[in-house]
């Protein structure tokens, strides 16, 4: 079984993956959170950083693109080549709405013949160019309904994608309600490309079962399983390891971003999953929200660790 690092825009930037890299045990590949080109750029300032290939030497980085035109695609696909890249991630599961009305990421489901418009397009320009791009897909099961997969799921299998990660929830449910297990079953038996499993495993046991649930199923994704424990693979964090690695990530953080709030919006964001493996300490989990300056910050986080 693979275990793979989940996209996550906002946090899952290089310095948590590096992190998470160091002083866990890795992941077979990590997920970039999503690039979203435009009719201008390509990559923006903190994409270029993100996917530097010197902020990523230690792991095995796949990038994401959020788009709904093959052209898009394959100029940012050309960028991140020069940059070593050859497997490249299309987003089709973001359920923002703003994302959604433009008919990207998940919103991109709704027309399965605009899907297969693109893919034709895409792997043709490929084949055609002789670039060496693998493309891997991660995806939701559709919109509203359950029934809107099997149409979806089938212009997947007539294209030589590389690896096919399901995250098999509507975008109607967001994060919420349960992963459809049901249509995932029914994917698993249809499938003619690799599958990931992605959605809700957040401990061992989780994935265990997955895992002689369906022996089939090459690999998993883990995303807020990861933030709430970054030792999910290995069981419980050891306590010394986790305060080094939140140090490491404070400092690091420091480095690159301008003045104690930026760091601290981030530190914050990292601790609302985190905070769930420390019971009974809703004060400090206040404190932590309320602290203005990283001095007020280090004082809680040495409160929870001694
Ligand atoms: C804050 C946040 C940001 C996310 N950013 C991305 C992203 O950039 N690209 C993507 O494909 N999925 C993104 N996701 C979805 C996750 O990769 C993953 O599919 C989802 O959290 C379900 O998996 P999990 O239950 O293991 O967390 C994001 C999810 C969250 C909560």
């Amino acid at each position: 079984m693979k275990y793979y690092f989940a996209p996550m825009e906002g946090i899952g930037g290089y310095i948590y993956r590096n992190a998470h890299a160091k002083y866990f045990r890795a992941c077979d590949k990590y997920f970039a959170p999503f690039i979203s080109p435009t009719y201008d750029t390509i990559l923006k300032t903190r994409e270029k950083e993100d996917v530097a290939p010197e902020h990523n030497d230690t792991i095995q980085l796949v990038p994401q693109i959020l788009t709904n035109k093959a052209e898009y695609f394959l100029k940012t696909a050309d960028v991140l080549m020069e940059r070593g890249y050859r497997e490249i991630n299309l987003n089709l599961g973001c359920p923002s709405k703003t994302v959604v009305t433009k008919h990207k990421g998940a919103g991109f489901l709704e027309n399965p013949i605009m899907l297969a418009g693109f893919f034709e397009e895409l792997f043709n320009e490929i084949d055609k160019s002789g670039r060496d791009l693998k493309v891997s897909v991660k995806t939701r099961i559709g919109l509203y309904e359950e029934d809107e997969a099997p149409q979806i799921f089938r212009v997947f299998w007539d294209y030589p994608i590389t690896e096919l990660t399901v995250h098999p929830r509507l975008q109607e449910d967001y994060y919420k309600n349960k992963p459809h297990m049901n249509v995932f079953a029914d994917i698993v038996k249809e499938a003619k490309v690799p599958l990931v499993y992605n959605g809700d495993l957040n401990s061992i046991e989780d994935i265990r079962s997955f895992e002689q649930q369906y022996p089939s199923v090459p690999a998993v994704m883990m995303g807020r399983g990861f933030y709430r424990n970054p030792n999910l693979l290995d069981g419980e964090p050891d306590r010394k390891v986790l305060y080094a690695f939140l140090k490491e990530l404070e400092h690091n953080y420091s480095e690159v971003l301008p003045g104690d709030k930026t760091v601290l919006f981030k530190l914050k964001e990292i601790w609302s999953y985190l905070m769930e493996k420390f019971t009974g300490c809703e004060k400090q989990w206040k404190k932590i929200k309320k602290s203005q300056n990283l001095k007020q910050y280090d004082a809680v986080v040495e409160e929870l660790f001694i």
